[in-house]
């Protein structure tokens, strides 16, 4: 018996089956099928939201049968189905709701709603990972969770299965880190998103070829990115070139070679330093014994180089499948809430509702 997890609250349609692990704090993953709509978006230099909503509805049953196809089970073998509920796209999160509520109501099983952050928190519960195998001489566990959307850090006190909190500490006044990679991409014609690309070209470039702003330097734990993409615009043009302006294209007047990888590095060396300071001092403020990070950005190879290096307690990080979104994580998180009983009956299901932030 096993659980299916659904998620589709941006552009990456999800699912897959988990049940219990072998410790009784983890989750096994049995299929996490992932099908992303980056190739429709990109064109467009980021989500198009009418876009992910309409490519949810065309993968939605391909990646479900795919997932439980790898899991080797069928719909009569699902125990419970757990689903994102938000925040997230509006559109996109309805399409993986809607069909949730549907599917548990007919196979008369308990339904569970997942916040999409919480999933991502999850994500280092999932067993069998390269370097994630959190214990209880680790606790408090600070927590990054840094990602297109948050720059958050919170303090775990607890380990499932019992209920955990994660105690949020700080969050972002604006952008999130993820954004910064994204935007400060698309300003030198990086395709979307950007983040990965920009931690590609940077192992040839020079971290200190530019100097880029580490926002919010003081003695607290709040991050603030949107500045950072004005001091990259202003630098680009400040070289002499032309920031990408969408549906312009002048490839020729975008930075190139060795510019672009100077470029790439200093800025990915002012971001990871940012989030490095900020994890510094909340180590120092929190006494952690501990420290994960989680998300989309958790996966840039420069940060966690950087931690490895700086930090003095032991760094946890997911598999990088697990750090971009994907239903596994949504899975783990609603496996210890479906053992905890925080289900949903028939009754209430259909009244669920999704939230975008
Ligand atoms: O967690 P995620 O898949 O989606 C959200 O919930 O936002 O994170 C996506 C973010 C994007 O901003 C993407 O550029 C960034 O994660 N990202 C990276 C890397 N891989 C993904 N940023 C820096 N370096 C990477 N290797
Ligand atoms: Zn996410």
């Amino acid at each position: 018996m096993a659980l299916l997890a659904i998620e589709t609250s941006c552009d990456e349609c999800s699912a897959a089956v988990v049940s219990a692990g072998t410790a009784n704090d983890q989750v096994k993953v049995h299929s996490n099928a992932i099908f992303t709509q980056i190739d429709l978006h990109r064109a467009f230099g980021g989500i198009v939201p009418e876009i992910a909503s309409r490519s949810h509805l065309d993968m939605f049953n391909p990646v479900i049968n795919e997932a439980l196809a790898k899991a080797g089970i069928q719909f009569s073998d699902l125990e419970a189905i757990a689903v994102t509920q938000g925040p997230g796209l509006i559109g996109a999160l309805l399409v993986g709701l809607s069909a949730a509520k549907a599917m548990a109501y007919s196979l008369d099983i308990p339904l569970i709603s997942v916040d999409h952050l919480d999933g991502h928190l999850h994500s280092l519960f999932i067993e069998s990972q390269k370097n994630c195998r959190i214990t209880s001489a680790n606790l408090p566990l600070l927590v990054c969770l840094v990602s297109g959307g948050h720059t958050n850090l919170y303090l775990l006190k607890s380990l499932p299965p019992g209920a955990v909190r994660f105690e949020k500490l700080s969050d972002s006044r604006d952008d999130a880190a993820g954004e910064a990679f994204d935007k400060s991409a698309k300003i030198m014609g990086l395709p979307y998103p950007g983040g990965v690309h920009i931690d590609r070209i940077s192992t040839s470039g020079n971290p200190k070829a530019y100097v880029f702003p580490k926002p919010m330097p003081g003695k607290n734990l709040e991050f603030s990115f949107s500045g950072f993409k004005t001091a990259v615009l202003n630098k680009v043009k400040e070289l002499g070139y032309e920031p990408y302006v969408f549906g312009a294209v002048h490839p020729e007047k975008l930075p190139q070679g060795q510019i672009l990888a100077d470029l790439c590095a200093s800025i990915q060396h002012a971001i990871v330093g940012t989030l490095v300071k900020k994890i510094e001092l909340a180590i120092e403020m929190t006494g952690a014994k501990g420290l994960a990070i989680v998300g989309g950005v958790s996966a840039n190879s420069e940060l966690r180089k950087t931690l490895n290096e700086r930090v003095k307690i032991p760094v946890f990080s997911p598999d990088p499948v697990y750090c971009t979104d994907n239903a596994a994580m949504i899975g783990a998180s609603g496996w210890f809430k479906y053992k905890r009983g925080e289900i949903l009956s028939n009754k209430e299901l259909l009244s669920l509702n999704a939230y975008s932030s």
